[in-house]
């Protein structure tokens, strides 16, 4: 089988998870880079990192990379790769999206032009056509641009990672679902372990648990752009792939995963999405105020993701919901305490010094992801 250079782009901050998550599939990584994790891995690979992946925001075939300061490098350089070995004659393509960062050629919509010009180019000259039809599948390529480094991939995801299929209805603010889960995947809790998300809105990091819990993967549900590549990916690696996830789904017979919020109306939508995940019937959703939050179990996990309280209006309240957490969280016995917000004055609404604070960009959002560590269950 060929084999590929595969680049998983991801959240800022969030690398090291998705390196794991990457290993823990059965690939070598080639290269770790700030928002992606490039590795190496032929057309089963792309089928099942699609599928399997919590933490990735989409998987690229690498078509090329080199360095361009000038429209004209930009074209020749895209017009020297092996275009004719991915994009079939009907194949429909664009570049779909160009991010440029600390580079000399900065304008979207030129290097998106420019670079199509230059894929026409060659492809006329390999089919021997003058006009393509573009009747066929879509072949979406993505350009990013580091420091006048051109990198340019093939994407094989279509509409991003995160949409899972299950979120039908959402939050004001929900977080992203690999964003949820690599949270998740940060901690130690494993699905024999209390889980409490008491600001769980949509249900987000409750659902991505009982996923996590069920070893269901995020893909199962879901359809991929390269799909419809019978040129790349055979129908049949994606049957095999999706025949794999199917068969190691093993629904847990007892777990305590509990999702809490305020609003009626969100825990109505929480229960709604874990119903369309399938796992509606590992999780426990109820209407609470996190001041009335408490649990009779030791060694549980909160995490969660509390309102930021972005809204000069909502400041005030804002630091007595935090305070309310942490009123409650210490009434809890030998529990650990996992929060993410972009909220500065956290700590101090608690009265409570995190053991570790990680940065994370949530988007163009800076977050910080506390960890309050509790005590370790003793060993039987
Ligand atoms: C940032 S959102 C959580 C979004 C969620 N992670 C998701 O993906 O949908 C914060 C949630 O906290 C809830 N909330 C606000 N005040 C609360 C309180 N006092 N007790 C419990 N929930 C509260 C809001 O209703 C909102 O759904």
């Amino acid at each position: 089988m060929r084999k590929y250079e595969l680049i998983a782009p991801c959240h800022f901050g969030l690398e090291s998870v998705l390196k794991r998550e990457i290993t823990d599939l059965g690939y070598d990584v080639s290269s770790v880079e700030d928002g992606k994790v490039s590795f190496i891995g032929d057309e089963e690979a792309i089928a099942r990192a699609n599928i399997g992946l919590r933490t990735a925001e989409r998987i690229l075939i690498k078509i090329g990379s080199f360095t361009a300061v000038t429209y004209d490098e930009l074209f020749e350089a895209t017009k020297a790769l092996d275009w004719e070995n991915y994009i079939p004659k009907d194949g429909r393509f664009n570049v779909v999206k160009a991010a440029s960062i600390k580079s000399k050629l900065f304008s979207p919509s030129d290097i998106q032009s420019i670079m199509k010009k230059a894929m026409v180019e060659r492809l006329k000259s390999v089919y021997n056509i003058e006009w393509f039809e573009e009747t066929g599948f879509d072949y979406p390529v993505r350009v990013t641009l580091m420091k006048d480094t051109v990198t340019i991939g093939l994407d094989t995801t279509g509409v991003s990672l995160h949409k899972r299929g299950y979120r039908k209805l959402v939050s004001k603010a929900p977080i992203a679902e690999n964003l949820a889960a690599a949270l998740i995947m940060l901690t130690p809790w494993k699905k024999d372990r209390i889980l409490v998300d008491p600001f769980c809105g949509s249900g987000t990091i409750p659902i991505e648990a009982a996923l996590m819990a069920a070893n269901i993967a995020p893909g199962i549900n879901r359809e991929f752009s390269a799909m419809d590549w019978e040129n790349i990916v055979a129908g049949k690696v994606w049957k095999d792939a999706f025949d794999e996830a199917r068969d190691e789904v093993n629904m847990p017979s007892d777990c305590d995963i509990q999702g809490y919020d305020i609003d009626n109306a969100m825990i109505e939508t929480a229960r709604a999405n874990a119903r369309l995940a399938g796992v509606d019937k590992l999780i426990h959703f109820q209407t609470r105020d996190v001041k009335d939050l408490s649990h009779a179990g030791r060694y549980g996990f909160i995490i969660t993701n509390p309102p930021y309280g972005e809204r000069l209006e909502d400041k005030e309240n804002v630091s007595k919901i935090y305070a309310a957490l942490a009123e409650r969280y210490k009434a809890l016995k030998d529990w650990s305490m996992f929060m993410i917000t972009s909220y500065e004055g956290a700590e101090e609404a608690m009265r409570l010094k995190a053991d570790k604070n990680r940065k994370i960009y949530n988007g163009m959002l800076k977050t910080y992801y506390y960890s309050f560590m509790g005590k370790k269950p003793e060993k039987r």
